[in-house]
């Protein structure tokens, strides 16, 4: 029921405060240890070499997030596979593979297809899945769940920030991590909360940067390409404005072309490493006529910056970061006249390879 909403995905953007803290008080106990992660799991990722995490549209986005975690907190080789992609062409494995499989519905036909043919060669699986009785849950390993509750939008939101701190609590109780992530994530479902109270602010950057364009760009660089790649697909499977988002160092080598006079380019940039040469970037656009939307982090700010986000440890920015993006794909769907929560030849769950 989607009460006082207009639209699931509006609610569904809302909830994610809420999953947030339900996360954080399943996985860790008032002691801040981890509980709700089985030591065999653990145990069996301590002896892989190499993580392999599959999935398809905003969970492969989800994993492009997640492999940081893995492999900056538990030390951890990872790659991330778009699972339509694995099943036909495996790449090489390493010798002790262990892999992931991240689904919101755990029944995406794709992602069941290598699930399959990863059991026949006898490789430890591991899902996590919003929908806990599912296909990939049921035939894994191993289980885990987001608890973000039920997804009705087709467009994913809550799905992909719960997926992304389920990635990240898995990867802490694997490593030796300075940071206090229960703690950390408690601060999380704060500032989730004061950016979603901010609707109004990015109903006008959508309704004035994308009301009548037909094509827009998101850039970032590091975590926030992979920002940039959810919150693409995000605006363009809703208000069917034509986005491409990628790394911002890729501009240079081809899609700069592609910038006119207004073209919306908004820049997520949140991370202090590339800061200066994203910047860079933004100005380059800017200077061939581009309407530069740029969403930045409270410690990288200028004063021009559209939306400045609340600070938390700069790995889990994308859980900030995407909030934004989220909100400005409802609002320029909403301008446009759409149904938001049914954008035309879209499934919720895509059962057919
Ligand atoms: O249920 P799954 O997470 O396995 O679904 C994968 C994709 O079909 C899904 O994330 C899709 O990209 C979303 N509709 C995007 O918002």
């Amino acid at each position: 029921d989607k009460g006082a909403y207009p639209y699931y995905m509006l609610k569904e953007i809302d909830e994610q405060a809420v999953v947030a803290r339900t996360l954080a008080g399943h996985y860790f106990n008032d002691e801040g240890e981890i509980v709700g992660i089985g030591c065999a799991i653990g145990d069996t990722i301590k002896q892989a070499d190499r993580l392999y995490i599959i999935a398809a549209g905003t969970s492969y986005h989800a994993g492009l997030v997640g492999k940081r975690y893995f492999e900056n907190w538990a030390n951890i080789p990872t790659e991330v596979h778009i699972a339509s992609e694995f099943a036909y062409d495996q790449p090489l494995l390493s010798e002790h593979p262990f892999f992931i499989f991240l689904s919101q519905s755990g029944e995406t036909a794709d992602s069941r297809e290598v699930l399959d043919n990863i059991k026949r060669q006898g490789f430890p699986t591991l899902t996590i899945a919003n929908v806990m009785n599912s296909t990939l849950t049921r035939e894994a390993d191993f289980a885990l769940p987001v608890l973000a509750g039920p997804e009705i939008a087709v467009a994913s939101t809550k799905a992909y920030t719960a997926q992304i701190i389920v990635q990240a609590i898995l990867a802490y109780s694997l490593g030796e991590v300075e940071l206090d992530l229960k703690q950390e994530l408690a601060k999380v479902a704060v500032e989730i909360q004061a950016i979603t109270d901010e609707k109004a602010t990015f109903q006008a950057i959508a309704e004035s940067a994308l009301k009548d364009q037909h094509s827009a760009f998101y850039i970032g660089r590091g975590l926030d390409a992979a920002v940039a790649l959810e919150a693409a697909l995000k605006l363009k499977e809703i208000s069917y404005i034509q986005t491409e988002g990628f790394a911002a160092g890729e501009l240079k080598h081809g899609t700069i072309s592609l910038i006119e006079e207004g073209t919306p380019v908004f820049a997520l940039l949140t991370q202090a490493k590339t800061a200066g040469l994203l910047r860079g970037e933004v100005a380059q656009v800017a200077a061939r006529g581009a309407n530069t939307i740029t969403i930045s982090s409270k410690s990288l700010a200028r004063p021009d910056d559209a939306y400045v986000l609340p600070e938390v440890d700069e790995l889990l920015m994308p859980l900030l970061a995407v909030i934004p993006a989220q909100l400005i794909a409802y609002y320029a769907t909403l301008a446009r006249g759409l149904d938001v929560d049914r954008p035309r030849n879209l499934a919720k769950s895509v059962t057919v390879q």
